[in-house]
């Protein structure tokens, strides 16, 4: 059985890039070949000089105005690229050369609190200010706009009164680490 390559692209802390990378440590048949990162001082970058990771930063003339990125990524072959926090808009060169095979994860229940400017803290913020009494996470086909590609999974938690939009973070963080790892390995294997 071929091995399966993972590239992930993310723009902050990289806990799920982490989270991600561990899971499939154990696992023979896939592997994390890189993460792109487009914030040069990025905990991210950190978190894989720790983990053995390449971790390749770019500008976003790379990404926008070339087919820089583009040939960086073709050249790595991956069966699957996963955004993990990662917060630019994905340019038409890349979707159009991996279709189907660009996911994202949200921290959200699309289509609540998705769209341009909808990221991190903002989505829990968001979800405290309207009160609601659940929230949690979409992961999703990437298309060229933001967060509106087709659904593949979504796990739900409950928000309570009490919470805080940091506690609500925390929660969707944990749905995150638990279902991320698991689409990803069921659609590599699917
Ligand atoms: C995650 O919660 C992810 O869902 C969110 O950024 C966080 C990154 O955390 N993504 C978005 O908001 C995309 N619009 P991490 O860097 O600790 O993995």
């Amino acid at each position: 059985m071929n091995t399966k390559r993972i590239v992930l692209f993310a723009s902050g802390s990289g806990s799920n890039v982490e989270n991600i990378v561990n899971y499939f440590n154990d696992e023979t048949h896939i592997t994390v070949t890189a993460v792109f990162t487009n914030k040069r001082d990025a905990k991210v970058i950190d978190r894989c000089n720790r983990l053995n990771i390449s971790a390749l930063f770019f500008n976003k003339h790379a990404f926008i105005n070339s087919d820089c990125v583009l040939e960086m990524v073709k050249a790595l072959k991956p069966d699957l690229i996963v955004l993990a926090g990662f917060l630019w808009k994905i340019p038409e060169n890349l979707i159009n050369a991996f279709p189907n095979s660009i996911i994202n994860i949200h921290p959200a229940l699309l289509p609540k609190y998705g769209g341009k400017g909808m990221y991190g803290m903002r989505v829990h913020q968001a979800v405290k200010d309207n009160h609601e009494i659940e929230t949690g996470i979409t992961i999703h086909y990437v298309n060229s706009n933001y967060d509106e590609g087709a659904i593949i999974h979504q796990a739900k938690t409950i928000v309570t009164k009490e919470d805080s939009p940091e506690s609500i973070a925390e929660k969707v963080h944990q749905l995150e680490y638990e279902h991320f790892p698991k689409v990803i390995e069921q659609l590599l294997k699917g």
